[in-house]
């Protein structure tokens, strides 16, 4: 079911949907410069749609416009609390959108899902050279000291 604001609407993305999130999931890839594989695609669609998946996903846009935005998270187990995190992992707007609220309203949105779900905090992270993005987050939420370091695994053989 939509939820339509003033300006923008939101919907949580459904199995018709991947036509509409394919594209903008590709050009989210290409903005990170990584080359996702159509079936890792597969199977990240697949979590977003399947029944009782703990990764959700929203979609956007302007009002009376075209679906123009995503936002991917993920609900998790968290040990500081009784109650679970959410994690945002990955936010999109179209080029054409951006600047109208969709961004905002999207990370508004997974706000409202994870207080539904009864999660104790929503967090994400974004490079530090990314100054739109950080704009729009430094007006929604609190920036920590928290670094991030990465150790690659190979996929078990
Ligand atoms: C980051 C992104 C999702 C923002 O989406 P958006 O729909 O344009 O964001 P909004 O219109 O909701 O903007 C909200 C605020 O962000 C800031 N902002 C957004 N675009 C901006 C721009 N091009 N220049 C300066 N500030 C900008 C403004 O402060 C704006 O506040 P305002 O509404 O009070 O003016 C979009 O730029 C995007 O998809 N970028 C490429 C992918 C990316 O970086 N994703 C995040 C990875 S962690």
């Amino acid at each position: 079911m939509p939820i339509r604001q003033a300006t923008t609407f939101l919907q949580p993305a459904a199995p018709k949907d991947r036509a509409a999130w394919e594209p903008m999931w590709r050009a989210y890839c290409r903005f990170y410069e990584t080359d996702i594989s159509d079936e890792v695609t597969d199977h990240t669609w697949s979590m977003i749609v399947g029944a009782a998946s703990p990764v959700g996903c929203l979609l956007g846009g302007a009002v009376d416009g075209p679906i123009a935005g995503f936002a991917t998270f993920v609900i998790h187990p968290y040990t500081w609390s009784t109650s679970p995190a959410c994690y945002l992992e990955d936010l999109f707007v179209d080029p054409e959108a951006r600047g109208k609220g969709v961004g905002r309203a999207l990370i508004q949105g997974v706000r409202d899902e994870a207080v539904r779900r009864g999660c104790t905090r929503l967090y994400w992270m974004t490079r530090e050279s990314n100054v739109t993005a950080r704009k729009l987050y430094d007006a929604v939420a609190k920036k920590d000291d928290f670094v991030r370091y990465v150790v690659p695994l190979s996929s078990p053989g």
